[in-house]
């Protein structure tokens, strides 16, 4: 949620800026701006738009003799998208300017006092209280300066600073991330490494309560209290082509032909023959109930992980929305396990239940794609998805990734704990991505579906036990990036609410593998039939019951009921990609949304 970069060094500043924004424009695309220090002034430029608004804008102005500069892309939480609340804000004198993430609580306490002290703000956000604190401490030393306004701040945040008179660039952070990259006689700063992917691969993650002065060939990290901090500088594991759309259309399309490949990533060195290796840090003997805590979609992983641990090994599974289980006092006991899963891995509602159970006592494990991220930091062990970057707002590959981990986690649990390997699991888990290949091939089939579809304005999705997350999984991507209506429910359900909906012409897709449940949902599909809907069949093998109701049928490969989620959803991801792109709306950056929501 929100985007920060910053360079110094040679080289046209603008142009860097402009294009590490437009890699991080995932995070937010409500408004941009740069600002750089050029000829012992500060320039800034910003609008409220996306970046294409500011680079036209930029179209007109000239950086003389520019060494550094920040920039932000904005999703707006305090203030509607105008050009004044856009990043950077500057202070009174325009000799500070800031970019923030996150959220400042006192604020309005913060802003009341500045004012009583003559300071006259510009715009309506949080955010512009920074560079006016950080004015009002400033003697000389933007680093001091920077250091006592974050101790007056209550609330998240990631800043970027600069001063007219000064040579650098100054970072802080707590609870949303900042990383420093080391280039050849440059530095960048982003709040996201996908941003700096190509520039550099040696990086430096800033953790909570740190600040820092990049320099143009060094850095100085220390705590808020002075003390110094060595650093250690990790590798970026990420090439151009991950963060670039090779050919696809949008990201979104290529992160789901990307799934053969992330799955078999995640797979690698962990399946070995009959057994699953991981590293967790966690004793699962003594595990006796286990709570899932995420949010969005990867909270239907979750409810997916619930089914699957369960019937694995018997232990008792809840899921939690992340933003709820912190704030209702949960229980949570000595043999309880928390599972934290997060594509980004700075969720701020995850992060918040992942302190709140680890304050209680509990042992937490991560399921996380971002190397690095605050929750992968965080949990005493866990799962790394590589899948590499999700671009694309609607997770795609992260989803299918998450459910795979929840599987890989509970074939080891029950090792752990003495169970017989599950053999026919494991070599489907191994076949998955020659499987999902074949899910892909048929995307012509689920294209023409869409071009049927498009003007529906409400869908309906059913599916059963471990396919009825896949339901609600399928709703929320439509949802989200064609701003159709859409529902997912347990099919079974259907009969006590949601039939009131079903007239001529209405929608309706169904999960229906071939498992225990298969007959009661073609009977789901003859009810929604005989009042006129359309049906969508998601299946594995065309019989003539089916042929009789379905309007459309997917046909996806049969698997172990517990492996299908992964399968089943597919096609579902293909439905909302084709419609959304049909309806021309901006795909990558549904309106309103972010990528990772690093406030509460
Ligand atoms: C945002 C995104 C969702 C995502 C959710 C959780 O709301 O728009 O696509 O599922 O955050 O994100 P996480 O990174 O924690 O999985």
């Amino acid at each position: 949620m929100c985007g920060i970069i910053g360079y110094i060094g040679e080289g046209d500043v603008a142009e860097f800026l402009v294009k590490g924004l437009k890699r991080l424009e995932y995070r937010g695309y409500d408004s941009a701006g740069i600002s750089l220090i050029a000829g012992g002034l500060i320039s800034t430029v910003k609008c409220g738009g996306n970046i294409s608004k500011l680079e036209k804008k930029l179209e007109k102005v000239e950086f003389k003799d520019a060494k550094l500069g920040i920039g932000h892309t904005r999703w707006a939480t305090h203030g509607e998208p105008t050009d004044e609340n856009a990043h950077p804000h500057t202070s009174c004198k325009d000799e500070i300017a800031i970019a923030h993430n996150g959220i400042i609580e006192n604020y309005k306490t913060l802003k009341k006092m500045l004012m009583d002290k003559g300071h006259a703000f510009k715009s309506d956000t949080d955010s512009e209280v920074i560079a006016h604190l950080i004015e009002e401490f400033y003697d000389g030393d933007l680093e001091s300066a920077v250091a006592r306004a974050v101790k007056s701040i209550e609330g998240a945040y990631a800043i970027a600073s600069i001063h007219k008179s000064e040579d650098r660039i100054v970072v802080a952070c707590k609870s949303s991330p900042i990383v420093i990259g080391f280039g050849d006689g440059a530095m960048f700063i982003a709040s996201d490494a996908a941003a700096l992917v190509g520039n550099t691969n040696k990086v430096v993650y800033l953790s909570d309560g740190e600040i820092a002065s990049v320099m143009c060939d060094r850095i100085h990290v220390r705590k808020l209290n002075g003390e110094s901090v060595n650093k250690q500088v990790k590798r970026l594991d990420a090439s151009l082509s991950d963060v670039e759309k090779g050919g696809f259309k949008h990201f979104m399309l290529k992160e789901i032909f990307e799934q053969p490949e992330s799955l078999s990533n995640l797979i690698r060195g962990r399946v070995r023959g009959n057994s699953v290796k991981l590293t967790l840090n966690v004793n699962l003997n003594s595990v006796s109930r286990i709570i899932i805590i995420a949010c969005g979609t990867s909270w239907h992983s979750a409810i997916i992980g619930k089914y699957i641990i369960e019937n694995l090994i018997r232990v008792p599974v809840e899921v939690d929305y992340a933003s709820e289980f912190k704030y209702r006092n949960p229980i949570i006991g000595r043999g309880d396990l928390v599972i934290a899963i997060s594509q980004s891995g700075e969720t701020a509602d995850t992060i918040g239940a992942v302190r709140a159970a680890k304050q209680k006592g509990a042992r937490v494990i991560g399921i996380v794609n971002v190397v690095g991220s605050t929750i992968s930091r965080e949990v005493d062990g866990g799962i790394y998805l590589r899948a590499g970057p999700e671009i694309s707002v609607a997770s795609t590959k992260a989803f299918t990734s998450q459910v795979l981990a929840l599987l890989l986690f509970a074939l080891y649990a029950r090792q752990a704990r003495g169970g017989v390997a599950d053999n026919q699991l494991l070599n489907e888990i191994t076949d998955l991505p020659n499987m999902v290949d074949r899910v892909l091939d048929n995307a012509k089939i689920v294209e023409r579906i869409a071009e049927d579809l498009a003007q529906k304005r409400n869908f309906l999705y059913l599916g059963r036990g471990i396919n009825y997350p896949v339901a609600l999984e399928g709703a929320l991507k439509l949802k989200e990036i064609s701003y159709i209506h859409a529902e997912g429910y347990p099919a079974g359900e259907m009969k006590h609410g949601p039939i009131a909906l079903i007239d001529e012409g209405f929608p309706v897709v169904f999960i229906s593998p071939k498992d225990g449940l298969y007959d009661k949902v073609v009977s789901n599909m003859e009810e929604v039939k005989a009042r006129k809907a359309i049906v969508i069949a998601v299946i594995n093998e065309i019989d003539e019951n089916v042929r009789q109701v379905a309007d459309y049928i997917i046909e996806v490969p049969k698997t172990s009921p517990l492996v299908s989620p992964i399968i089943n959803v597919i096609p579902l991801q293909l439905l909302a990609y084709y419609i959304a792109d049909l309806k021309g709306v901006d795909v990558d950056r549904p309106r309103n949304l972010a990528k990772s929501v690093t406030v509460e």
